[in-house]
């Protein structure tokens, strides 16, 4: 979704173009300089196993896990039957996430780069995580030039295509997207042994996007879904950051995180996890905010359990910033909805 971007994303960006400029017809050379300088050391492989274990303790996901470790045994396997002097049987490794904002998609993805060069499918098994502004260009000619770029940036790991359908407007008008498409499916071909390509987004328009051109249904022929979070399973990832930062909820506030994660509703807005996450650190805010106004004390004085603690205060508040009122007690007067926070700006 329309992350903010990484800063050393904008830098390889202005470098590519730069290299564009000054490229010799013909000559990929400035390019693959800019690969080089960012894909070169990747550092040495995890093994399979200690990725594998952060797969396994990311919160729920049970049925993407169960995919994820199918599609890796398979690979075993062939390598197995390889090694054996057996045929390999080639399958594709192109994949279709589906799931609303927040799911855990890019988590896992990053996660699947890295087992797919632990089993040795993939060099380097880095991930490059584009959406259509990185593919498509403004004029005749650009498009392929900018698709190609990224493509030669992912080559040996994971090319991420979040909100793939913006590549296929279904309004009509006279877009650049489908060429994009064209030049992918055709690179996918030329570098079969070099490129995993994953095209992601919200279940409800992957369809469409898959229908559009004939040649994807087939490239991307498996499908992992990415469910909403239950509740209990917010409170867990969020439970899962105060442990691991060394925060603690002061008693009773337990009531009220319940009470803010059952107020979002699950599908396309909820945020999911990314809602978790961001509650986390705006309530991080509000506890500096309210140590601070604290006029009786200095910050200096502050003790230990003073800057572990988070109270239902600092909950309540982190989560109207966020654009989110929980329901109030059966008693009290409802509150105003203020406008709805846009998580999807949030970095
Ligand atoms: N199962 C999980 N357990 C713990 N943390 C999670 C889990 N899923 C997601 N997160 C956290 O939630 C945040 C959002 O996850 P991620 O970026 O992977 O979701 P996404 O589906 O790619 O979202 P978007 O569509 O908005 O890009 C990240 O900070 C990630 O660490
Ligand atoms: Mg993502």
């Amino acid at each position: 979704m329309a992350s903010s971007r990484n800063p050393l994303d904008e830098l390889r960006e202005t470098l590519g173009n730069l290299a564009d400029q000054i490229k010799l017809p013909g000559s990929d050379r400035g390019d693959d300089r800019v690969g080089e300088l960012f894909n070169a050391r990747p550092g040495p492989a995890r093994p399979l196993a200690e990725v594998q274990a952060e797969l396994d303790a990311l919160v729920g996901l049970e049925s993407v896990k169960e995919q994820v470790r199918a599609l890796v045994a398979l690979l075993q396997v062939q390598a197995r039957r390889k090694a054996h002097g057996l045929p390999e049987v080639a399958t594709s490794q192109h994949l279709v996430f589906l799931g609303n904002p927040g799911t855990g998609k890019t988590t896992v993805a990053r996660l699947l780069a890295e087992m797919y060069r632990a089993v040795g499918l993939l060099q380097k098994g880095h991930l490059v995580e584009v959406d259509r502004s990185a593919l498509v260009g403004q004029y005749v000619g650009a498009t392929a030039m900018k698709t190609d770029r990224v493509i030669r940036r992912a080559l040996d790991g994971v090319l991420f295509i979040d909100e793939a359908y913006a590549l296929f407007p279904d309004d009509g008008r006279m877009d650049f997207g489908p060429e994009a498409i064209e030049v992918l499916l055709k690179r996918m071909e030329d570098h079969r042994h070099r490129l995993v390509v994953i095209v992601a987004g919200y279940p409800r328009l992957m369809e469409s996007f898959l229908l559009s051109n004939p040649g994807l249904r087939s490239r991307f022929a498996r499908e992992i879904t990415f469910p909403d979070y239950s509740v209990d399973a917010l409170e867990t990832i969020f439970k899962q950051m105060l442990a691991q930062h060394e925060y603690t909820l002061e008693a009773g506030a337990d009531q009220m995180l319940r009470r803010i994660l059952a107020n979002i509703h699950a599908g396309e807005d909820s945020g999911n996890a990314r809602f978790a996450r961001t509650l986390f650190e705006q309530s991080l805010n509000r506890q500096a905010l309210r140590l601070s106004r604290d006029e009786g004390r200095s910050l200096d004085t502050l003790d230990r359990d003073d800057v572990m603690t988070l109270t239902t205060d600092d909950l309540v508040e982190a989560a109207q910033a966020l654009g989110e009122v929980p329901e109030p007690e059966p008693q009290a007067p409802a509150a105003p909805h203020p406008s709805r926070w846009n998580w999807r700006n949030w970095p």
